[in-house]
């Protein structure tokens, strides 16, 4: 009942030019995907991706998003801004972001609180470094993560939302959290939602994140509360991306 959903994020990657030759090829590779495609691009080529995808079953999305409507917030992207160039998710939290640019689980929340008031699907990250998960601490952290991140966030919003669990120590090292360590954390982050939302937490989407690719997929989707992926490198090449989105 969940429908898998498939994200790329681009970070910091792809050109105005770039953006264009990949989407283009990326269009007709996974125009008949089961699972909800997603492309979370640079704030400069949002519109561009935006207008490549209409009529196609590709969704764009930012990579962060403001969390005041407008004002004094110099470098910041308001919500109003990314609605207008065709952003329909946004992430939210990522660890590159919480690692440089100072992002706690309290600017997480506002940004959050804000991307649902503007109608936008967040996709809000969580995951514990290497060092956390040597000292036994992954499932506080996650869950200090998520009940932060979901502070005063009403349920019917909830389920408008996506979590992405990425073990911080799997992103970009090519090391994949194996099926059963993903399975394990997100059935816990699961059980953080349902002690936030009931039952309801059965229909919040979880993603996992951390190299995943065309070689490690099918692996982690097949897991019970695996509902999707959130692809850094992979995203980069239509033909993996596609095969990630085309797991089964
Ligand atoms: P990689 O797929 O490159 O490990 O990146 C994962 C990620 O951070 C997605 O948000």
């Amino acid at each position: 009942m969940r429908k898998p959903i498939i994200a790329g994020n681009w970070k910091m990657n792809n050109t105005k030019a770039e953006a264009e030759t990949l989407i283009k090829e990326l269009i007709p590779l996974v125009k008949d995907a089961e699972a909800e495609v997603v492309v979370c691009v640079p704030y400069t080529v949002i519109e561009t991706a935006a207008r490549l995808t209409k009529g196609t079953n590709i969704k764009v999305g930012a990579e962060n998003v403001a969390w005041a409507d407008k004002g004094a917030f110099t470098g910041e992207v308001s919500a109003a801004m990314l609605k207008e160039v065709g952003a329909q998710y946004v992430i939210i939290g990522h660890s590159e972001r919480r690692q440089y640019f100072g992002e706690t689980d309290e600017t997480v929340n506002k940004r959050t609180v804000q991307a649902l008031k503007n109608g936008f699907a967040p996709i809000v990250c969580v995951g514990e470094t290497l060092t956390e998960r040597e000292g036994g601490v992954t499932e506080a952290v996650c869950k200090r993560q998520v009940e932060g991140a979901f502070a005063g966030i009403g349920v019917e919003d909830a389920q408008k939302t996506v979590v992405a669990y990425e073990p911080v120590w799997a992103i970009g090292t090519g090391k994949t959290a194996t099926g059963e360590q993903a399975q394990e954390t997100i059935a816990y982050i699961r059980s953080v939602l349902a002690g936030l939302y009931g039952a309801a937490a059965e229909n919040i989407r979880i993603q996992y994140g951390g190299s995943m690719n065309p070689s490690n997929v099918k692996e982690l989707m097949e897991k019970k509360d695996i509902d999707g992926g959130l692809i850094g490198g992979a995203s980069l090449k239509a033909a993996d991306f596609s095969k990630v989105v085309n797991y089964r």
